[in-house]
């Protein structure tokens, strides 16, 4: 006999409602927090990083590349940068999101003896079309010129060195690190007067220091949710795993990522315990561990002093480990459960560890329905693949006449294929290969899912995280009742009659 056998059923967040609360007067969408600790802190103090908009992108191929990461940052979440890939892949993206200084960026950059294909190579594979070039080719080297897509000729230039075609720095606008600061505001007035697209700023000894381009400048003054490092730098956090920690994390920390995530579906294990201790031995950075889905994984994760607990196995929408092993748990009930037990350790040891809900998160429902269970903060892979900046590309459907993205569980056959045989691997997959809608730029994609949550803690009563977690009153609704919900008895008309999607 099993040691327990619990006869309720484990629900998935879906089964939930939340009912609804007294709505003061003069509450409107603009009044309603999504921020919440990202980050463990004692009863008074501050957390380190508080998100301000608590959406993360998850760990996975397809999904979080730099572009997805800053896009993300922009808007006042976080990207996890997944560690499936070789170590200075991974390093490179965490290097790529870091450039970008809230507007400053530190440019990727040439030395003179550089061959124009190199450019043209490089412009190909990062889309960036304009390159200081610097004596030693190190982005702090003394200025010499720049190179851009109008200064040379993809095929009669190809063998030319970069110093045959760039603009000398006497012929380019440069200013002083001194004039401005890090002013944006100042930036942008400079820019303005200017009639160029971009600024170069360099120090008194004429070493290149960052570039301001005018795209970015109206991006960054369009996002005050932006979240930002001490030195201005959009935050991200990287993945690790518990095979290869003592080469991926010094490589990866090296390129200064605010927050690192294990990255394993059982986080209850002692190849966890044995990873957090290493970086916590060796690194002054917060841990997010997991996934958890019960008080004592909780209990384990806290006791070893992580920085946040993860929950979620099984809910993914690629994931079909349960299926494939019996093991796992509705995600409703695992948020539950692991948020009481956060509560009762606060409790004895003056400590929040925020828990954040990974996986089976799709539509704005689902993040209101967490947050009212207990979540800090979730993390989505399905609902952010879709977007323009996800790192899967557009495909065309193998099943309809249309564009897709596709999207692919870390478990999954074509995710594992990196590895090359260097780790011993489960014998099956826990994830499959899917194709979703394309969904837009996150901005957008995210501003509608943002008036929905609002909307809903509107309705609840609650005005910020904090308050779903004290006031918040949910009930498990019936197969019934879920059809109740969505349109019913009716046959809808037509899209263009009903816009807007359900997302
Ligand atoms: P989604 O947002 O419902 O698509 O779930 C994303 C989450 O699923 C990720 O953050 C992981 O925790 C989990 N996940 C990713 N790949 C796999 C897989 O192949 N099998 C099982 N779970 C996965």
């Amino acid at each position: 006999m099993a040691r327990n056998v619990i006869e309720s059923p484990s629900r998935a967040l879906s089964e939930y409602v939340i009912l609804p609360g007294y709505t003061g007067k003069g509450t409107g969408p603009e009044t309603v927090s999504m921020s919440a600790p990202l980050v463990a802190y004692r009863e008074g103090e501050e957390p380190r990083i508080r998100l301000k908009r608590s959406l993360m992108s998850a760990a996975m191929q397809a999904v979080t590349g730099p572009a997805l990461a800053i896009a993300l940052a922009q808007q006042g979440g976080l990207g996890v940068i997944y560690c499936s890939q070789p170590i200075d892949a991974q390093a490179g993206m965490v290097r790529d999101v870091k450039r970008f200084k809230g507007g400053f960026v530190v440019p990727e950059v040439f030395s003179p003896e550089s061959r124009i294909y190199e450019v043209i190579e490089r412009r190909n594979r990062r889309g960036y079309s304009t390159f200081p070039v610097t004596e030693d080719g190190t982005p702090g080297g003394r200025l010499l010129g720049l190179v851009t897509k109008n200064d040379f000729d993809d095929e009669y230039h190809r063998e030319k060195t970069v110093r045959e075609r760039m603009i000398p720095a006497e012929g380019l606008y440069t200013v002083r690190e001194l004039e401005v600061g890090g002013d944006l505001r100042a930036a942008d007035r400079m820019l303005r007067e200017s009639h160029h697209g971009s600024l170069i700023v360099v120090d008194d000894e004429g070493r290149l220091r960052y570039m301001v381009f005018k795209k970015d400048i109206r991006q960054h003054m369009d996002n005050p949710h932006e979240m930002v490092d001490g030195k201005k730098r959009y935050m991200v956090g990287a993945a690790f795993n518990t095979r290869d920690f003592t080469e991926r994390v010094p490589e990866v920390m090296r390129e200064e990522p605010d927050v690192l995530f294990t990255d394993t579906s059982q986080g209850f294990t002692k190849y966890v315990a044995e990873a957090v201790r290493y970086v916590k031995d060796h690194y002054d950075v917060p841990v997010i561990g997991g996934n958890v889905v019960t008080k004592e994984g909780f209990e384990f994760l806290a006791g070893l002093g992580v920085d946040g607990v993860k929950v979620g196995m099984g809910p993914g929408s690629i994931c079909i480990t349960i299926e494939q092993t019996g093991v796992g748990r509705g995600q409703g009930t695992a948020i539950g459960e692991v948020c009481r037990a956060r509560d009762d350790f606060r409790s004895k040891n003056s400590r929040y560890v925020p828990v954040i809900a990974d996986g089976g998160v799709v539509v704005a429902k689902d993040i209101t329905v967490a947050y009212a269970l207990g979540a800090d903060a979730v993390m989505m892979g399905r609902y952010f693949v879709g977007c323009d900046e996800s790192n899967s590309p557009i495909v065309s459907s193998r099943r309809q006449r249309r564009s897709v993205k596709l999207y692919w569980g870390e478990g999954s056959e074509k995710a594992r294929a990196w590895r090359e045989g260097r780790y011993n691997q489960s014998d099956f997959p826990e994830g499959v290969v899917s194709e979703v809608d394309l969904a837009g730029p996150l901005k957008e994609h995210m501003m509608e899912t943002l008036y929905k949550v609002e909307g809903g803690m509107r309705k609840a009563g609650c005005m910020s995280i904090g308050e779903l977690h004290e006031k918040a009153v949910l009930q498990v609704h019936s197969m019934l009742s879920v059809r109740e919900a969505g349109a019913h008895d009716v046959a809808v008309v037509s899209d263009d009659d009903n816009p807007g999607d359900r997302k």
